[in-house]
């Protein structure tokens, strides 16, 4: 019998009544209660790596709010640190890692097979998570492309155009290639593994994909996405996916037919009119709410979101966010934007 939870019922491309909801970065600094398991596990990278606490934070919107998802708590980040990439977050500044700059530094990581070993516990939470979640509530695992991991794991940290990588592509295209393809490899096992342990949708997160121009694009953002989500389906053929090819503007028209994805994610510069237009006949599509709007609240909050579920409204549409909810977001602003959805 086929899933009718509201979300995988969109990702199959139904058009609903009213739209599911879940929103990027629903775990995050904004709650207190997730601010206060935080302190409890000490830093981040701790959060992530103990199960029954990230299982935890996991769930408190879930709790609070009634998302129809969830999206297990981890980070992209984790890869690259499961390859033998060193790997901190500086408060207040973001995430450090030590770099790859050239072929010595790439024959220092390790093989793609070897990342279970540092991931065993993300594993862990996604089994704790099919347990203790609602069974309405379909689990999300994700993973970064291979594209927007690499610009971190070359320049070491995150950086306004991706210059580093986009450097060493143009000038040592054999290590990038190299980098490219170990990522796409490693990418595969981890969320095959995520899925092996329960996880139902899965999410390929290429917040840099807007930076690569031409073919460029083609060969580091659609390829790797399409290589990810064949092996995925070959294993898996009614596995939903959701990509997100964050600001890639006009290359998102055909990115869902090219890389077999269920689902586009778009970004808060895409126009939701143009959306429904041409994209919506490809696939389903999420988004895109200005994060923004629940620092803000108001008036403009509500018309923005039933702007959106109008224009998303005559085909499949899983409601959420243009880019992740900020620390500054206010938590009864959510109950607005569900009460502009749901009500
Ligand atoms: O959406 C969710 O709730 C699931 C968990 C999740 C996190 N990061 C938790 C997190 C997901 C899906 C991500 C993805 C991620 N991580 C991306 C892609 C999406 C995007 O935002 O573009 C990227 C680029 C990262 C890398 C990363 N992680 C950065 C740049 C930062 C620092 C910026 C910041 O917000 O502080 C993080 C940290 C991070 N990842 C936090 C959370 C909840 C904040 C950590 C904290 O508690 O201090």
């Amino acid at each position: 019998m086929a899933d009718d939870r509201l979300l995988m019922r969109a990702l199959r491309g139904e058009t609903l009544q009213v739209p599911p909801v879940w929103m990027m970065r629903q775990a995050g600094r904004y709650l207190p209660e997730y601010r206060a398991t935080r302190a409890q596990a000490g830093d981040f990278l701790s959060l992530c790596y103990t199960p029954e606490l990230a299982a935890e934070v996991t769930l408190q919107p879930i709790r609070r709010y009634g998302f129809d998802a969830s999206i297990l708590f981890a980070d992209i980040l984790l890869v690259p640190q499961a390859l033998g990439a060193d790997l901190w977050f500086v408060t207040g500044e973001g995430p450090r890692l030590s770099t790859v700059t050239g072929a010595a530094d790439f024959a220092a990581l390790k093989p793609a097979e070897a990342i279970h070993e540092t991931l065993s516990p993300i594993y862990e939470t996604v089994r704790i998570l099919r347990r203790e979640l609602p069974a309405e509530v379909p689990l999300i695992g994700f993973a970064g492309a291979p594209w927007t991991v690499a610009t971190y794991m070359i320049a070491g940290r995150g950086t306004p155009d991706q210059g580093p990588a986009h450097r060493l592509k143009d000038t040592d295209p054999e290590t990038f290639g190299h980098l490219i393809d170990l990522l796409t490899e490693a990418t595969t096992g981890y969320l095959l593994a995520q899925v092996a342990a329960g996880a139902e949708v899965v999410k390929l997160f290429d917040s840099w994909a807007g930076s690569l121009k031409g073919a460029d694009f083609d060969r580091f953002a659609l390829e790797p996405a399409k290589k990810i989500i064949a092996a995925l389906k070959a294993a898996h053929p009614d596995l939903p996916v959701i990509t997100f090819p964050r600001e890639a503007g006009p290359r998102y028209d055909g990115f869902a037919r090219a890389t077999g994805a269920d689902c586009v994610a778009l970004d808060t510069a895409v126009d939701a009119a143009w959306a429904a237009e041409v994209l919506q006949p490809q696939s389903c599509v999420q988004g895109n709410l200005d994060p923004q709007l629940l620092v803000e609240g108001g008036q403009r909050l509500i018309d923005e979101t039933r702007r959106i579920v109008g224009a998303f409204s005559g085909g499949p549409h899983v409601f959420n966010l243009g880019h992740g909810i900020t620390p500054q977001a206010d938590p009864a602003n959510v109950d607005i934007m569900l009460e502009a959805i749901r009500g």
